[in-house]
C-alpha cells in the first residue's frame, strides 16, 4: 500500500481527459495494476440513453481483460472536485470479480492520493465466485 506510482497517476490524468461526460460533465478515470505490473486505462463513457452510461472502471476493466489479462493488484480512481469518488456500487462488484479484497483502492484528484481504501472495505462480506464453488480462471 505504498500509494500510486506516478505512472498509474499521470495515466488516470489522461485516462480523465478523455472521458465522454457531455451529460454529467463528471470526468472520471481509473487504472488497474495487474499481477504481470502491466497498467490498464479506463474513462466513463456516456450515453444519450443515460442507463447505458459506462464507468471508468468498467471500461478499465473491459480493456484489462481485452488485454489477456483478469488479476487486478492495485486501482486508480481519479475525479476532480472536493468530495472522494469511490467506485459506486456495481463497480466495487465488478473489481471484485478480478481482485482479492486485500488490494488497495487509491481514490485520487487530479493532483494525486487522497485516500486509500482497501476493496473489502469498499465491498464487505462480499459475493464472488467462490460461493458458486468455481476456482480460479
Ligand atoms: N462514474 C465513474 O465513472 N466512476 C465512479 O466511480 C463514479 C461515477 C461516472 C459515471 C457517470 O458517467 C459520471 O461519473 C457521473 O455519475
Amino acid at each position: 500500500m505504498n500509494g500510486p506510482s506516478q505512472e498509474m497517476l499521470e495515466l488516470a490524468r489522461q485516462m480523465m481527459a478523455r472521458a465522454h461526460a457531455p451529460y454529467s460533465r463528471f470526468h472520471v478515470g481509473a487504472v488497474l495494476k495487474t499481477d504481470t505490473g502491466k497498467l490498464y486505462g479506463g474513462c466513463n463513457v456516456e450515453n444519450a440513453a443515460f442507463p447505458q452510461g459506462l464507468c471508468a472502471e468498467a471500461s478499465a476493466i473491459g480493456n484489462m481483460v481485452a488485454g489477456g489479462e483478469t488479476v487486478i493488484r492495485e486501482v486508480v480512481v481519479m475525479a476532480k472536485g472536493e468530495p472522494l469518488v469511490t467506485p459506486c456500487g456495481g463497480c466495487r462488484q465488478r473489481l471484485r470479480e478480478f481482485a482479492r479484497e486485500e488490494i488497495p483502492v487509491y481514490v485520487c484528484g487530479p493532483e494525486g492520493l487522497r485516500h486509500t481504501i482497501t476493496l473489502g472495505e469498499l465491498l464487505p462480506l462480499s459475493f464472488g465466485r467462490d460461493h458458486l464453488n468455481i476456482s480460479k480462471a
